[in-house]
């Protein structure tokens, strides 16, 4: 089963998230054998909740973060036990939470939060320079998911998402297929041997309607995480028939 998960980052009012997601539900629909998720602002999601009461199982609600805390006198945070019931995953530490709130030291104890209370984590990583050696981005992979158990590393998704191929960032392009490749498969080998387990890994960086096919064929990942083109239902929909094997 591939993901493509929808990050909606700060885009969109409240109407034209019901849009987008009324029609990714349709999507969903169409598309059984994928799983479709939109990760909404936390202000959007009891709505979203409740508009999407009819949705086919593989469309799927999250959260764009959540807490390292579980509850208390933490102004502007949404808790883990808030989103309980209302979205069933969370991303936690993208590029853009690590780089303009400081969400880097924290990443080991959102997962924890979000396992608690049966909210699946996607986990964000990747380095912020095209490279060859991946040593450094394993290393920063391995202090992210610092204490975590095996059995809770499997409960995860999780995305590479190079910071150089992001669309917001300053000349993004997307990372090549054999780039791709080459860090997934050193990854999931290094998942396998600390932890014994190969926990699905997503591209995100620069997916669009014109490189979807290509990374579709890569065999190392299990789907997408899409930024820009996800907020267009045209493009959306071309990105999850690639994903679903109906391009
Ligand atoms: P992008 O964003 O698809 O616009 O590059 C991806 C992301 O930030 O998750």
């Amino acid at each position: 089963m591939k993901w493509v998960v929808a990050n909606w980052k700060m885009n969109l009012t409240m109407g034209e998230c019901e849009v987008l997601a009324s029609a990714s539900s349709h999507l969903a629909e169409d598309l059984p054998g994928l799983s479709v998720v939109v990760a909404a602002p936390f202000l959007y999601l009891t709505g979203l909740h409740e508009k999407l009461k009819f949705r086919p199982k593989n469309l799927y609600l999250a959260s764009q973060t959540v807490s390292s805390y579980q509850k208390g006198a933490y102004t502007g945070d949404v808790a883990a036990f808030q989103l309980k019931g209302i979205v069933s995953h969370a991303i936690i530490g993208h590029s853009e939470r690590r780089k303009y709130h400081q969400e880097t030291g924290t990443i080991a104890n959102q997962i924890i939060q979000a396992l608690e209370y049966g909210i699946t984590p996607i986990v964000c990583f990747g380095e912020l320079k095209r490279t060859q050696n991946i040593a450094p981005l394993l290393a920063d992979l391995r202090a992210d998911l610092h204490g975590l158990s095996a059995e809770q590393i499997a409960k995860c998704l999780f995305a590479y998402e190079p910071v150089w191929a992001i669309s917001s960032h300053k000349n993004a392009e997307p990372a090549t297929p054999n780039y791709i490749t080459n860090v997934v498969s050193r990854v999931t080998e290094w998942f396998s041997e600390t932890y014994h387990c190969q926990p699905p890994i997503l591209y995100g960086g620069s997916v669009t309607e014109d490189n979807c096919v290509e990374l579709a064929r890569i065999k190392q990942i299990s789907g997408a995480l899409v930024g820009g083109a996800s907020l267009h239902i045209k493009s959306f929909t071309t990105i999850c028939r690639s994903f679903a094997g109906q391009a």
